[in-house]
């Protein structure tokens, strides 16, 4: 029997929602520990060194949006990515319903044989006095690729450096299973 490990190099996490629901807030609060209040479209690629990571794998976060970039760059960068996360905005439905509709099938056709794993956040908590969780647990049951989920705020940083250690332990710890047995050596 041969277990495979899935010793990785380099993770790298891929942010991906719809427009305003504040991707590039989220990198960047967690960048600068600190909400930003007026934030470019689009964040430069990040590398956070191995031993400031929580599981002391290097790690890149890379940034899209829709506005500079066009579906051929989506396309690449999905399948470059080695987890994505889907971030919708808790006070957005739309927002909501466009992960089954969109992004979810989106991730799933630039995939090869296995989808890789998908984390769901929902952002801007700081707005609602409500959870979004239970129709997002609901979500799970239907797309066994979502591994998790999660909800945020950009603005307050709750949840924020848990966010990227949820898409990394997504990476490093799948509860998929990882290994397979092998006939002869
Ligand atoms: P695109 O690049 O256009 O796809 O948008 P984005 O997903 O990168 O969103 P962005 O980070 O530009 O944020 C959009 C707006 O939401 C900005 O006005 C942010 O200040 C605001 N915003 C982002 N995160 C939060 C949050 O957690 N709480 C609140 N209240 N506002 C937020
Ligand atoms: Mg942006």
């Amino acid at each position: 029997m041969v277990i495979k490990s899935p010793l990785k190099s380099n993770v790298r996490i891929l942010l991906l929602g719809d427009r305003g629901v504040g991707k590039t807030s989220i990198i960047l609060s967690l960048v600068s520990e600190e909400f930003p209040e007026n934030v470019p479209t689009r964040a430069e690629e990040i590398t956070i060194p191995a031993d400031v990571t929580p599981e002391q794998v290097p790690t890149n976060i890379v940034d899209y949006s829709s506005v500079d970039q066009n579906e051929d760059t989506l396309n690449s960068l999905v399948k470059g990515a080695s987890v994505v996360c889907i971030v919708y905005a808790v006070d957005n439905d739309d927002s909501i319903d466009r992960i089954s509709s969109y992004w979810l099938p989106l991730v799933k056709q630039n995939s090869l044989d296995k989808c890789c794993p998908i984390v769901l956040v929902g952002n801007k908590i700081d707005l609602v006095d409500y959870s979004t969780i239970d129709g997002i647990l609901q979500m799970m049951e239907d797309f066994p690729e979502i591994e998790t989920c999660i909800e945020c705020s950009a603005k307050t940083l709750k949840n924020i450096s848990e966010m990227f250690y949820y898409a990394q332990k997504a990476v490093l710890h799948p509860t998929s299973p990882i290994y397979s047995v092998e006939d002869g050596d």
